[in-house]
């Protein structure tokens, strides 16, 4: 499986939506630091600012005559707001799963009262893997226990992929996207898919159930088409070729230029400029074998 770094760069900047009223998407990865913005680049004197998070709008910080308080003695957030003073925007460091929701700033002055609204989801994994590679979603239970139920999911509209129900292991891979594809495992709960192909690129969840809680983890999981790092290559190649061709053409022309002032000066025939063409094309051919060698940057293994 190969893991490119740059996807998960990549990934941490989706952040969508633009209208006010427009709830914004946002995703990160378990662990990795956000900042929502209220797009205020100066506060006044008399603006406040209120964050709240979830369904019951939970105050979570705030400035209130020009005064920065964060609410984060909770569990939930010990110590991971982070207040800008200057433009009242949010940051959440070392962001976990549970402060997955849905956050809400409201700007208040005498004249008006703006908000925004965002949506932030919390990977537990990204991964990106190439077509026709193995990729194991796990569910890090070590041992499944008797009354334990596995649901796995997959896409917007959650559709059951896999499940261990009473013990009995079951995928629902009869689907052309991913006819036999799926491997359970029936003692860790956790999902390989097989030969992945680009239709199974999407957002994986699954549910750990039992007597006492449910429990679940979330996977994007990106899959890479195989022969588009070989066309950047090829791109890549054709670039160095197209320079050698041009350098060949000035090398020529130049050629030429001298050859006609020579035959001007001398008469020197036009066989003797063929010769001056061919000379030229051999000193290039140099560069575009070793164009040729270059290789295309490998993803990070
Ligand atoms: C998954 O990650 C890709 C980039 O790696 C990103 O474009 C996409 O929006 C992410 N999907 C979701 C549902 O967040
Ligand atoms: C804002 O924070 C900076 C340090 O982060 C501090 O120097 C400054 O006094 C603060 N301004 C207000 C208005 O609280
Ligand atoms: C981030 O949070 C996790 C728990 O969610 C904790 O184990 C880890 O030490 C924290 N890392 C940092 C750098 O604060
Ligand atoms: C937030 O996003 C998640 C996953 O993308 C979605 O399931 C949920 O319905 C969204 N919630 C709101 C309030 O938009
Ligand atoms: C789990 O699968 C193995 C073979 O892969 C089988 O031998 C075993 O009986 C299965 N266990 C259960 C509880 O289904
Ligand atoms: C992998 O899937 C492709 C189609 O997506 C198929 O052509 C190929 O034969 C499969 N390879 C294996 C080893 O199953």
């Amino acid at each position: 499986m190969l893991i490119c770094k740059r996807s998960l760069i990549l990934f941490l900047l989706g952040v969508f939506g633009a209208d006010a009223d427009e709830v914004k998407s946002v995703s990160v990865m378990e662990g990795d630091s956000v900042t929502l913005h209220t797009d205020v680049t100066d506060i006044q004197r008399d603006d406040q600012i209120l964050w709240m998070f979830g369904p019951r709008d939970t105050r979570i910080a705030e400035i209130r005559n020009q005064k920065p308080n964060t609410y984060d003695e909770t569990a939930r957030y010990k110590g991971k707001l982070k207040l800008n003073n200057e433009t009242g925007s949010l940051t959440i460091t070392n962001i976990s799963i549970r402060n997955s929701g849905l956050y809400k700033v409201e700007i208040i002055n005498s004249k008006e009262t703006s908000g925004r609204k965002f949506n932030v989801t919390v990977y537990d994994e990204v991964k990106s893997v190439m077509e026709g590679d193995s990729v194991t979603l796990h569910t890090d239970l070590t041992h499944i226990q008797t009354q334990d139920q596995i649901l796995w999911m997959f896409g917007p509209r959650d559709t059951r992929i896999a499940e261990i129900r009473n013990q009995k292991p079951n995928t629902y891979d009869e689907t052309a996207r991913y006819g036999s594809k799926l491997k359970l495992n029936n003692e860790t709960g956790s999902l390989t898919i097989t030969n992945i192909s680009i239709r199974n690129s999407g957002l994986y969840k699954v549910e750990i159930i039992n007597s006492k809680e449910t429990s679940g983890r979330k996977f994007n999981v990106t899959v890479y088409d195989a022969s588009a790092d070989n066309r950047s290559h090829v791109c890549a190649v054709t670039v160095a070729a197209a320079v050698v061709v041009l350098v060949v053409f000035i090398g020529i022309v130049v050629a030429v230029k001298q050859s006609r002032q020579r035959s001007h000066e001398e008469g020197i025939s036009i066989n003797h400029l063929n010769n001056d063409m061919r000379a030229n094309r051999d000193e290039v051919s140099v560069p575009l074998a070793a164009a040729n060698g270059v290789q295309h940057p490998p993803c990070i293994g």
